[in-house]
Order: structure tokens, then sequence, then C-alpha cells
């Protein structure tokens, strides 16, 4: 390229335009059309472009024209070859003849079957700093390069420069998108870990509540019974001399007779027949009492563990889903809070109701630990009008901290001991709350109490998260 002409200009025109594709071309297509270019308009026989890796602080040959297939990606020091010259000194270099005992470079690397006659070579720099190199090289018997294609060089090469850097820029923010939502992903992951794990907790706790309370009854019929079968034993042997009693009068046998009332009469004293025959009927109705109770606890435990299908949408009675909760909590609840409710006249309300007696739960427990020794928990429901229900859970325990307000629904904040509260509860029931379009809501006085009111839609509306 000797003085610039119109094909010049069409030529550089077309330079930039390479470089104006490049970030949806491929990596390698747009290096190879640039060095493919750059040799049309210098006419080179051969040519390389290579790029500075920073971590490894190296060259490795990108891409090449005419050079054997294995030199690409081949790797050069700084400072080594020609190549490595320029790009540590940052000075382009025009080479003709044979440059093998020139003392600037160190280990040149002839490329097998190429026998250069004239290159260039110039750096690839973005603000000074070196990138790259890019040569062109001549074959021995076509006419050596010049100063002023060199001197071209330099003008047109800050393109290539800023395309190679621009493509640098671009890998690298892959690489950051990729790592980023890898991590994403990972946390998503440790989350539903996480959200497993609270739910395996409550379920603990649950399960220790629900054992203690079915074990009580259990206690008391198992002792019932025991009694029951001893009464009954007595009965038996008083039945069967009766029957002695009976026959024997019946065939004259006053002997027999005689000594069957005697033997009844005996037992009747020794066993206190009369007191047990009110006690059978008290430990018959305890019993039925006790098993009531155990069925109702069961019961309770089979509407509230809707656990498993928490994903269904259900239509179900608030009110109901409450009742089955305090029973499962009555545990946790019984020894220090009063529970006042006051249920409203509710509408079937469309919603997951696993997910829900999962908040109330976490609610009434929070309620409890905020309650030191004595206190009233209360529960109240109804409709804010034809469209939302509300529930609304208030204690008068220790209340909350001004200043932790705006950290309750933040996963992990808790103010329990460790081994007492993870700080998932309120996290997850915000995001149950929210999955219902619903809101949950806080209102606290140090010393005072707090209340919590839960507002949701009659009926379910999609949202985006559905899915999630
Ligand atoms: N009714 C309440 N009264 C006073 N403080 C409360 C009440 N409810 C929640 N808090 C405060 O909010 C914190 C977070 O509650 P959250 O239910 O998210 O977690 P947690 O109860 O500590 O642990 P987890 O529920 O995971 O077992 C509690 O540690 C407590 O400090
Ligand atoms: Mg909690």
């Amino acid at each position: 390229m000797g003085e610039l002409n119109f094909d010049d200009l069409i030529w550089i025109y077309d330079l930039f335009s390479i470089g104006q594709v490049a970030v949806e071309e491929s990596e390698d297509e747009v290096y190879q059309a640039l060095l493919k270019h750059i040799l049309y308009g210098f006419n080179g026989k051969t040519g390389c472009l290579a790029l500075i890796d920073k971590d490894k602080n190296d060259l490795y040959i990108k891409t090449g024209i005419g050079l054997p297939q294995e030199a690409i990606g081949s790797r050069i020091e700084l400072g080594s070859g020609i190549l490595g010259w320029v790009a540590e000194n940052n000075i382009s270099l025009l080479l003709n003849g044979d440059v093998s005992n020139d003392e600037r470079f160190q280990n040149i690397q002839k490329m097998p079957g190429s026998k250069p006659n004239s290159a260039m070579c110039w750096p690839l720099s973005v603000k000074g700093e070196v990138i790259g190199v890019i040569s062109v090289n001549q074959d021995a018997n076509e006419s050596e390069f010049t100063d002023s294609e060199l001197e071209h060089g330099k003008m047109v090469i800050p393109v290539i420069s800023l395309v190679a850097n621009n493509l640098q820029l671009n890998r690298d923010r892959e690489l950051q998108i990729k790592t980023l939502t890898d991590l994403n992903n990972q946390l998503n992951q440790t989350q539903q870990q996480l959200v497993q794990q609270e739910k395996l907790a409550s379920i603990g706790q649950l399960a220790a509540g629900v054992a203690h309370e079915i074990n009580n009854p259990i206690g008391f019929v198992l002792s019932n019974v025991t009694s029951l079968s001893e009464y009954a034993e007595t009965f038996i042997q008083l039945i069967k001399e009766y029957e002695i009693l009976v026959e024997n009068l019946s065939c004259g046998n006053r002997e027999k007779a005689r000594e069957a009332m005697e033997t009844i009469r005996d037992i009747k004293k020794t066993e206190d027949v009369a007191f047990m025959l009110d006690d059978i009927e008290e430990l018959v109705k305890d019993s039925l009492d006790g098993m009531e109770r155990v069925r109702s606890i069961v019961a309770g435990l089979k509407s509230f563990a809707r656990v498993d299908d928490q994903s269904e949408l259900k239509e179900a009675d608030i009110n109901e889903c409450i009742k089955s909760t305090l029973k499962v909590v009555w545990n946790e609840l019984k020894y220090k809070c009063e529970v006042k409710t006051n249920y409203g006249d509710l509408p079937i309300v469309e919603c997951f109701p696993g997910s829900l007696n999962q908040v109330f739960m976490n609610l009434l427990v929070n309620a409890s630990h905020a309650i030191e020794k004595k206190g009233v928990i209360e529960v109240e429901t109804g409709c804010i009008d034809e469209d939302y229900i509300f529930i609304r859970i208030t204690d008068d325990g220790s209340g909350i901290d001004p200043e932790n307000i705006s950290k309750l629904f933040n996963p992990f904040f808790t103010t329990k001991e460790v081994g007492k509260g993870t700080g998932l509860g309120l996290s997850i029931s915000y995001g149950i709350i929210q999955k219902h379009n619903g809101e949950l809501l806080v209102d606290s006085e140090l010393g005072v109490g707090t209340t919590f009111t839960i507002s949701i839609p009659v009926v379910h509306v999609e949202n985006e998260d559905d899915n999630s």
C-alpha cells in the first residue's frame, strides 16, 4: 500500500466493518478475517496474530495464515523471538533479509517450510498496554516491505487493537455472567436446602409436640384398661360362681349351693365389687375421652400435614386450618399462653393450605417464644372486603426492637439462641404469603407486644413466581 487511494479507503472501510460485526461472529472467525484483510492490504503471504495471556504473562498464537496447524495455540515467552520482542517493547518492526543473527531476537523459531524474506510486525495496544502482536510476512521471491508500509500499518493497527480488546472484554463479560449464573444457581440450591431444613425442623418440632400430646391420653387409657382387665377377672370369677350356684340350686344340691354363695360373698368382700361397678363407668368414659383426644390430634395432624401437596391449590376453610395448627402447636403454647380465638365468618379460600399452616405455626411459635412467663395470644380472622380475608395473631410478649423491624423478614435474622431458632421462619412465611399475592404486616411495640396481620385474596391469582 503506497499513497492512500480510493481502493485503500475501501480497504480501511472493510476493516472497520469486520470490527463492527465482531461481537456477533465467533472470536476465531473475526481474528482470521482481520488477519486475512491485513495480509490482503499489504500483499503479504503469511502472517499471524498472537495475544497476551495476562494470567500466564506470555503470548499465544491466536490465529495464522500459512502457518502449520500445530503452531496455532503455541506459546511464546515475552521477550523471546520477534513476536515476543515486539510485545515486550511495544515497538513496530520492519525486518528485511536474514535476521536469525540479530541480537535483539533470542530463540527465533523459524516456522517449518517458510522462508520469510521480509516481515512487518506491529504491537496491538490499548491505552499504552500491549494486548497482542500481529505480523505479516513476505516470500523471498516477492518485493520487500518498506518503511512507509510499516507506517501505514501503524495507522490501521489501532482498529485491530480495539476489536481485539472488545472481543476480550466481551469474553470476560461472558465469563463473568457465567460465573454469576453459576453462583446464583448454587445460591438457589442452598436456599432450597435451607427451606427443606426449616421444613424438617418444623416437622421435628411438630413430631415432638404431637408425641407429647398423644402420650398423655395413651398413658391414662393404658392404666384404665389395665384396671378394667383386673376388674374383668373378678367379674368372670363371680359369673362362674353364680353359674355353679344356679346349677346346684336347680338340682337341689343345697350344700354345694351354699358353698358357691360363700365364695361369692368372699369375692365381693375382698374385691370391693361395689367400688368396681362405679369405677368401670368412669374408666370407660375417661378412656373414650382419651381416645377421642388422640383421634382429634391425629385428624388435626392430617389436615395440618397437607405439607406433602404444597404445590396443589385447594379450597380451604382457613378457620379450620388455624384450629388444626393450634392443636399441633398446643404443647408449645399451653404452659404459658392463654389462647383467645375470635373466628370470623370466612368464605372458602383458594390457597395452598399446607404452606399457610406452616405460616400460622411459625407465627404462633414466635408469639409463644416472645412470652416469657405468662401471656395471651389472640387469634382473629375476618373479611376485609368480599375479595380479601385477614388473619391476625397478637401477643403481649417482649415486642420487637424498632431497629430490628426492617430485618425481620431477612433469612437468618434471629435473636434466639443457637438451636432455638434458625431465623428462617418469617422469611419463608413472607415468601408463602407472597405466593398467595397477599401481605404479611407487622406492628410491634417493645415491652408491649406484637401483631402480625396476614391478608390474602379469596380467589388465587397466578403470579409470575408460581412456577419457580
Ligand atoms: N411475635 C414476636 N415477638 C417478638 N419478636 C418476634 C416475634 N416474631 C418474630 N420475632 C423476632 O423475629 C426474629 C425472626 O423470626 P423468625 O420466625 O424468622 O425466626 P426465628 O423464630 O428466630 O427462627 P425459626 O422460625 O427459623 O425457628 C425472631 O428471632 C425474633 O427476634
Ligand atoms: Mg420463628
